[in-house]
């Protein structure tokens, strides 16, 4: 089989590994990649945008199986325009991505079918907003989120009334997020340890991937900004098997279902981001693809050919055959630039990157990299991500954190608490 990748992080690399050791496939483009998935699969400058250049390049070299990481082509509607042409692809459907691009449909959605989220207001105008936080609806913290998509940064916990003041000006009056910025939702903070738990579906049928647990904000003990993500770890220490079941049953399968109710049939891969809260599992935030990094730890532990998973989805047959994890805990930790997740610079040389890629204890997947006359610099925000396995999630972490230490480029930082989950919120 031929295989087109779309994307050019961390996540879409560990995709690639993956996809390279089914012995169904003979050959990967991953569009455009960076220079890891350079290592193992035929770059092409593509931009995961251009949906038409997409089509045509996967119509010329009859790519097989099309296999999309970011959600901004999703929700552009690739999978509609690839179908239309005759070429799988793995992926949810415009309408369906909907559940990602939009938050207030998402909200919407959720309240009209019961299932467990935060406590919401719509506000259409920075004034609406204003009257919103000035009657108390929500006590402080409140929560304040753009309603489009904004790289997991459109979304700002508001201690007081200044700072709820100052995150309203930036998303509905400075139009920091664009045209994210014309609706916002304002909600009430939930406390709990987080989560991500993802799915596949067929659109009928669901197959839970292993539980994971994200780390968003910048630094130690959950302290910082939010950014897309600075490690993750597989299991989640919050989900037990009665958890577990209790999304499935709650959250996860009545979301599969209202949505084929509603006419925008699911199939692709379901993400949802939960707070485990004292009154239950409830839900943050909806993406119609994997996490990044939360895949890379759940990549590791997959024992299936990856292959086989896509295709169940594609041809309508998940469940036919269970997706195989092994038992062992995963780690990832994210290498990044200083200054993410606002302003940093590119271009800085890595060193020590061969040493822990040779290292036989770790896997290291890139994401903002790129090669240039030979030496790899960084070229992104989240510059590689580091990754394990080990009987517990403490080995797995131990050696992670060895490897990481033969890296270097100017201005690392990375967070040295992963896996320590205790302080989270
Ligand atoms: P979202 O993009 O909606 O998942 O929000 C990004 C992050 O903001 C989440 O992972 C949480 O850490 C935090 N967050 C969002 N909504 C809430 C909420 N209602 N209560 C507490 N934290 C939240
Ligand atoms: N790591 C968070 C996300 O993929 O949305």
């Amino acid at each position: 089989m031929k295989v087109l990748v779309v994307g050019s992080g961390g996540r879409e690399h560990a995709l690639c590994w993956k996809i390279s050791q089914s012995r169904k496939v003979k050959k990967i483009f991953c569009a455009p990649g960076n220079a890891g998935t350079a290592k193992i699969a035929e770059n092409i400058s593509i931009s995961p945008n251009d949906i038409n250049g997409l089509k045509k390049f996967a119509s010329k070299e009859k790519i097989d199986l099309t296999v999309v990481g970011p959600e901004i082509p999703l929700t552009l509607g690739i999978v509609d325009e690839f179908e239309h042409m005759g070429l799988k692809i793995f992926g949810p459907y415009k309408i369906a991505a909907e559940i990602e691009e939009s938050k207030i449909f998402a909200k919407q959605f959720m309240e009209r079918h019961k299932i467990p989220t935060a406590r919401y207001k719509i506000a259409h105008s920075a004034e609406e907003a204003r009257k919103i936080i000035e009657r108390g609806v929500f006590p402080y913290p409140v929560v304040i989120k753009a309603d489009g998509l904004a790289a997991g940064k459109g979304v700002m916990i508001c201690r007081n009334k200044v700072k709820a003041e100052e995150a309203i000006k930036t998303i509905m009056v400075d139009k920091k997020f664009g045209k994210s910025g014309k609706r916002v939702l304002i909600e009430e903070f939930l406390r709990g340890k987080e989560a991500s738990f993802i799915v596949i579906s067929d659109g009928v049928k669901i197959a839970p991937f292993v539980t994971t647990m994200d780390h968003k904000a910048v630094f130690d003990g959950g302290r910082g900004p939010n950014t897309g993500g600075m490690g993750a770890i597989s299991p989640s220490p919050f989900i037990d098997r009665d958890l577990f079941n209790e999304i499935v049953k709650n959250i996860m399968f009545p979301t599969i279902t209202r949505l084929l109710e509603e006419g925008r049939k699911y199939k692709g891969v379901l993400y949802a981001g939960l707070m485990l809260t004292e009154q239950g599992p409830k839900v943050l935030e909806f993406n119609c693809r994997f996490g990044d990094p939360e895949t890379q730890p759940q990549i590791l532990r997959m024992q299936s050919d990856i292959i086989d998973v896509f295709l169940s989805v594609v041809e309508g047959n998940v469940l036919e055959k269970e997706i195989k994890w092994s038992n062992e805990a995963a780690g990832c930790v994210v290498l990044a630039s200083g200054g993410y997740p606002t302003k940093y610079e590119k271009g800085k040389l890595i060193e020590g990157l061969k040493e822990a890629e040779e290292s036989k204890d770790c896997t290291v997947f890139h994401a903002g990299t790129k090669l240039e006359n030979g030496k790899y610099v960084t070229d992104g925000g989240r510059v590689l991500n580091v990754c394990g396995t080990g009987k517990t999630l403490k080995e797995a972490m131990e050696k992670i954190y060895m490897t990481s230490a033969k890296i270097y480029f100017e201005a690392i930082h990375y967070r040295r608490d992963i896996g320590t989950v205790k302080e989270e919120k």
